[in-house]
């Protein structure tokens, strides 16, 4: 899709950028220097800079606070040699660097000449702007193979989204064994810290930190998606700043759902060089003659306030411009699962069951989850086969679905098209859509294989049963699970040079599927799922309007995972849900707490409501009703984190709107020790002229401590802030602040 977009960008007569006048270049985001050759990027308070250098290579200049005067940058020229050693090649910081003429530190494009000629040395060929997007053509010294770098900068939300085409137009295939998207640089320095995102099923969202040493750290995905392990993002600052709201922070994070690899390079010569695109494991793709392939998009940003701005730029980014159909703009639903409460055993009587009674506590949408379809009564046969199974749904899931919308949801559905498990009639017709290598072993996953999506003829089959089940069932969601990750990642039925596709082309095909279900069905919402965590990025947030985080839904737990969900996430796509006790670690936290935790993100209920008494009911009922009055400034306000992610015993956080009418207050003991009361917390983010009426959310009397007045001003509320009574083990909180004068 977005490759035939580039062509038409190509073909439509473009307007060449060479503006030299000062008033014309505060205006535009996007200015080319004529005299000095350099490239001029403003996103928001950061500032990007390139030239062309006196060789002809695009060579990186600045990134970070905003420069206004153009005139400031000097035109790039090379780096010389440090020694034979390390030659001006290396050391020059270049754009998009190919693998070539002695170059060692990581590249951006390697490729293979079908005569065995290896060397690629990319130069600057042309340039255009459209829009917002600056396209830069390199090419290699001698042969016709052209790498199109394209830079969109999102001026209202700080971003810049860099790719890559990779283009052949020699008359001989070219084998791409390493295609990044980009490399970005920061300031030439060493005493770098670098954030970033790892874990495993049911503990995905882990908040690593640590030094830039000189070497390469890798952070990647190797299994066909995203992953839990590692997700694609990351951050750099300086080393040992501690406060999260202040100081230089240089931020990214790739939009592919497939294999990815970002690599955090530090130089020996104090270059921290940041390079992110597809993984080179195992990667060979083979360009026919005209051919063209498009990286992966790497997105970036910079602030001076902190990692914590920094996690907001991203969620304003992922709200305005990368979720579909303004969904970013709009509330999610609160919605109900059924999947803790039955597990595979779903039928008509007990859905319809489980739906009134979430309809009374204010759900908006049911979603039915696994088990409704072919001979799916475990988890070790039926994937593959979408029918719906007659024994649980003898009339179809026209009944449920009515009952449903007569109680005032809508209807939602669990599936999982990239998967079949060998006891099903769909394999044992097409053993060969399988993923696999000839005559070797298929290695199952949780009873499950992968089906090959990078066969059209799976593609057009997967289409095709979505469409129908969504067209005839009238309904309005889908959760979108994806169990287990590539194994022999073979497609024997295509020539040899053209196997290795299968890396690229399942992604493309997925993101294809779910455009063409999308258009077909312009109000059908999705979920992104993949045994929790494991498919969230800025690829598959394009194409779905929530994730699921996690398969741990235990509440303390769900405290670390959601933080640090929100360093690259938006809290308005990240689904919580409340479920029943005890669950992961045998542990049981009183209910409030459980809602007060769900409701830091997009409020759902898991829990099996046929063993709920009278008490809980009427607890949730309040809980839903008071997360409805905040979701607003949950969903789409400011996140401010106001503990550090070390502290296990006392998580806070706080929301505003963007025009600080409203905020929320999130707060969470986990065991209160020695008798000893919390600090005050001191609040951000507020108009600190206003005042504001301070409500407090609390089913509890409070038997110490001074009651937290009424209405407080901004400046109070920032500065001396207030302590909260929370006591004993597992005690939460809520505060709903609300300006009431100017
Ligand atoms: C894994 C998901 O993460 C769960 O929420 C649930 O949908 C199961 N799959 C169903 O098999």
């Amino acid at each position: 899709m977005l490759f035939r977009r580039f062509i038409g960008t190509v073909a439509v007569s473009v307007m060449l950028l060479a503006v030299c006048s000062a008033s014309a270049q505060t205006s535009a985001p996007i200015r080319f220097i004529a005299k000095s050759k350099i490239f001029v990027l403003d996103a928001g308070n950061a500032t990007y800079v390139f030239g062309v250098n006196e060789q002809n290579m695009l060579q990186h200049i600045y990134w970070g606070g905003h420069v206004t005067r153009d005139e400031d940058f000097a035109a790039a020229q090379s780096f010389r040699e440090w020694a034979s050693f390390d030659l001006g090649t290396t050391t020059t910081p270049q754009e998009y660097p190919g693998w070539g003429a002695g170059l060692y530190v990581e590249p951006s494009l390697k490729v293979t000449f079908p005569d065995g000629n290896r060397d690629l040395v990319l130069h600057y060929v042309d340039h255009r702007v459209e829009a917002n997007t600056l396209t830069v053509t390199l090419k290699d010294i001698g042969r016709e193979l052209f790498a199109h770098l394209r830079y969109t900068v999102y001026a209202k939300t700080g971003t810049i989204r860099r790719d890559t085409v990779i283009e052949n137009r020699t008359d001989k295939p070219v084998v791409v064994e390493n295609a990044q998207s980009g490399v970005f640089y920061v300031p030439r320095g060493g005493g770098y810290r670098l954030r970033y995102l790892s874990g495993r099923w049911a503990g995905e969202w882990q908040l690593n930190e640590e030094p830039v040493h000189t070497g390469v750290k890798v952070l990647e995905s190797r299994r066909g998606s995203t992953s839990h392990q590692t997700n694609p993002w990351f951050a750099l600052d300086r080393d040992g700043n501690s406060d999260p709201e202040h100081g230089s922070v240089w931020f990214g994070a790739l939009g592919w759902s497939g294999s990815w690899r970002i690599s955090v390079e530090e130089t020996p010569h104090q270059q921290v060089r940041v390079t992110g695109g597809f993984n080179p494991f195992d990667f060979g793709y083979t360009l026919a003659p005209g051919e063209k392939l498009e990286t992966p998009a790497f997105y970036a940003g910079y602030t001076d306030g902190g990692i914590g701005e920094a996690s907001r730029i991203l969620h304003r980014f992922e709200r305005a411009e990368v979720l579909p159909n303004g969904s970013g703009a709009r509330t999610r639903p609160v919605l109900y699962n059924s999947w803790e409460a039955t597990e595979f055993n779903v039928d008509e009587a007990g859905q319809k069951a489980l739906a009134e009674k979430a309809a009374s506590l204010g759900v908006e949408r049911f979603v039915m989850d696994d088990g409704w379809f072919g001979q799916r009564n475990t988890d070790h046969a039926g994937l593959g086969d979408w029918y719906v199974n007659a024994k649980k749904f003898p009339n179809g899931l026209g009944p449920l679905v009515q009952r449903v919308h007569e109680l005032g949801m809508d209807f939602g559905i669990w599936v999982e098209p990239e998967m079949v498990n060998p006891d099903s009639d769909l394999y044992r017709k097409h053993p060969d859509w399988a993923m696999h290598f000839d005559g070797r072993q298929r290695t199952e996953a949780r009873n499950q294989l992968l089906l090959n999506l990078a066969r059209d003829d799976v593609r057009e089959y997967t289409f095709n049963w979505l469409d129908e089940l969504v067209s005839n069932n009238d309904i309005a969601f889908l959760k979108w699970d994806y169990n287990r990750n590539f194994s022999e990642p073979g497609w024997p039925e295509v020539p040899t040079d053209q196997q290795k596709k299968i890396w690229v082309k399942f992604t493309q095909n997925l993101y294809d599927i779910l455009d063409r279900l999308r258009k077909k069905h312009p109000k059908l919402e999705i979920e992104s799922c993949s045994g929790g965590g494991g498919r969230v990025d800025l690829g598959i947030l394009l194409h779905v309007e929530q994730v699921w985080p996690s398969d741990n839904t235990e509440a303390l737990d769900r405290l670390t995972i959601q933080q640090g969900f929100t360093y690259a996430y938006t809290p308005h796509i990240m689904m919580a849900w409340v479920t029943d006790v005890p669950n992961f670690n045998g542990r049981s936290v009183p209910l409030q707490f459980r809602f007060l935790a769900a409701m830091q993100g997009s409020l759902a209920i898991g829990s099996n409501l046929n063993k709920w008494q009278r008490e809980d009911f009427d607890l949730a009922k309040q809980m839903v009703t008071y997360y409805k009055s905040i979701r607003e400034t949950v969903q789409n306000g400011d996140l401010y984190r106001l503990t550090p992610p070390v502290d296990a015993n006392f998580k806070a956080s706080q929301y505003v709107l963007p025009d600080r009418s409203k905020a929320v207050v999130f707060a969470f003991l986990h065991s209160q020790q020695f008798g000893r009361m919390l600090p005050a917390l001191t609040l951000r983010g507020l108009d600190e002229k206003a005042t504001y009426s301070v409500t407090v959310f609390d089913g509890k009397s409070r038997p110490r401590g001074a009651p937290i007045p009424a209405e407080l001003s901004g400046a109070y509320l920032m500065n001396h802030g207030f302590a909260l009574p929370l006591t004993g083990d597992y005690d939460a909180t809520s505060i709903k602040l609300e300006r009431v004068a100017d």
